[in-house]
């Protein structure tokens, strides 16, 4: 059998899309390997979100042609793929600089995968043609022993593409205009998924919360409606979805983390910065009030949702006031955990035109006070769960034998020690200790390892102080 390695950069959609890659190479004969040595095909899903994934590619690359050269000394013949967002960016550029690459595919023309295949044995190949097609159409379901190979989590994009043209970012140019799946078409993989064992499934999109995905009425559905049909298929107990755009939380999907009992609470809900100046010049179309009273009513519909964001710290024209403005954000709402990038200038976005760009000796002392507090917060969230008990849902081999891992609701790695338990069980389990990275905890009607210090005065959830909004 012939063998294609793939390597998966950037956001969970590229992890999607390496899957579905490797259904259609699947279908052409291929099996997936871990590493690059020794395959026939390696592909390299990108991203182009910041200037430094982009340098990682062209390491990654230099390396992999070293790969081709030795193999084909031993007379076996290698292919390199680039696909993903850096493909759609850069196109014909990528092969300039990297001779050894043989194709370039773009995120919404990987369907023709196995044709562009062809035409590259006889000259480089590019295609960033942004979307005519309906992809999703033309992609083959995976067989349900690939599914279950995947494990019991699984991604469905529903959405992909932005109109928001945030100032600062390369989506809109990568992944083109936004596009909803119908819902037949989601229901259809869910239910697929579902049939081989999959319990846990993430929605996603770019704007995942601006679906509206023609329902089978003829009617355009929103996400709230989408999650309501997922709700009802057997064997789906947990749902989450990401990423959303404060603008598109409308009060179905508010509603549906009241209302749906697999609606995960857990929710990440990009804010990107603390202060209206920023917020405006970043083209977010939203205010910092606006974001507060926003989390609140999803508060008021959920009281134990965890939150989570992203921050760019160093946006051009950001003061040490208005970066303070972030500070106070961050301590104010008590996310459970965030990401925080240094802002990346990026060709093509408006804001690489803006003047008063901020030093990066600025930007990492704010990128180091913004993850001290970060971090401050997600242990504070994390300790908040000792005492409690929570149901796990089992996903994996733990770090040690006797040990099973698996993620809390509030999307917590746990571990725990189990003889009598396997992948796929969800156990409710008392949580002991909270580590740097994850929590640990014993099955409900396990004897104790060790006392919990004041497990009964814990509160539910989070402390007072990350409630205090
Ligand atoms: N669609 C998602 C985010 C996609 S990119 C959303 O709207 O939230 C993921 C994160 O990367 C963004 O939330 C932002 O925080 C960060 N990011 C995007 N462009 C960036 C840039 N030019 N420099 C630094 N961080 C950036
Ligand atoms: Fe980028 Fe903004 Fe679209 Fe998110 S909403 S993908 S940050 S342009
Ligand atoms: Fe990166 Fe493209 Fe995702 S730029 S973050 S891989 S949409």
């Amino acid at each position: 059998m012939k063998k294609v390695h793939i390597k998966s950069f950037g956001c969970q959609m590229n992890v999607y899309d390496g899957q579905r890659m490797a259904d259609i190479l699947g279908e052409q004969g291929f099996e997936e390997t871990a590493t690059p040595e020794g395959a026939d095909l390696i592909l390299l899903n990108t991203c182009h979100i910041r200037d430094r994934a982009v340098q990682k590619v062209y390491t990654e690359l230099g390396k992999l042609r070293d790969i081709k050269n030795a193999q084909k000394a031993e007379g076996q013949d290698t292919r390199i793929v680039v696909a993903g967002c850096v493909a759609q960016a850069e196109g014909a550029e990528i092969q300039k600089r990297q001779p050894a690459v043989d194709l370039v595919v773009g995120p919404q023309a990987y369907h023709r995968l196995p044709e562009l295949l062809e035409q590259a044995r006889r000259a480089r190949v590019v295609d960033t043609d942004l979307p005519i097609d309906d992809k999703f159409g033309h992609l083959p379901a995976p067989r349900p022993q690939v599914i279950r190979q995947r494990g019991i989590s699984a991604f469905v994009t529903v959405q992909e593409g932005c109109d928001k043209f945030c100032a600062f970012c390369v989506v809109p140019y990568t992944r083109g205009a936004e596009f909803s799946r119908p819902v037949d078409q989601v229901m259809a993989e869910i239910e697929r998924l579902a049939g081989a064992g999959v319990q846990d499934v993430t929605l996603i999109g770019q704007n995942v919360n601006a679906y509206h995905g023609e329902g089978p009425d003829g009617r355009v559905w929103g996400l709230a409606r989408l999650m309501h049909r997922v709700a009802d298929v057997p064997g789906i107990n947990r749902i989450r979805y990401t990423t959303s755009h404060p603008r598109d939380m409308d009060d179905d999907l508010i509603a549906a983390h009241r209302d749906l009992a697999q609606v995960m609470p857990f929710l990440h809900l990009p804010v990107q910065a603390g202060s209206d100046r920023i917020l405006a010049a970043m083209n977010r179309k939203h205010t910092a009030d606006e974001y507060r009273r926003l989390i609140g009513r999803i508060r008021e519909a959920r009281p134990d949702i965890a939150l989570s964001s992203d921050f760019i710290v160093g946006f051009p024209g950001e003061s040490d006031a208005d970066f303070e403005d972030t500070i106070r954000l961050v301590d104010e709402i008590g996310f459970a955990s965030s990401y925080s990038f240094k802002y990346s200038s990026r060709p093509g976005t408006p804001a690489s035109d803006f003047g008063d760009q901020v030093p990066s000796a600025v930007m990492d002392e704010r990128l180091y006070r913004l993850q001290e507090r970060i971090e401050h917060h997600r242990q504070a969230f994390n300790h908040a769960m000792v005492g409690r008990t929570i149901e796990i849902l089992l996903e994996r081999a733990g770090r040690h034998p006797g040990q099973l891992a698996g993620k809390s609701p509030y999307l917590q790695a746990v571990q725990i020690e189990t003889q009598t338990n396997q992948i796929g069980d969800r156990v409710q389990v008392v949580i002991e200790r909270a580590g740097s990275n994850s929590l640990f905890g014993r099955k409900a009607d396990a004897e104790p390892a060790v006392q919990p210090s004041g497990a009964e005065a814990s509160p539910r959830q989070g402390s007072a102080k990350e409630m205090a909004a």
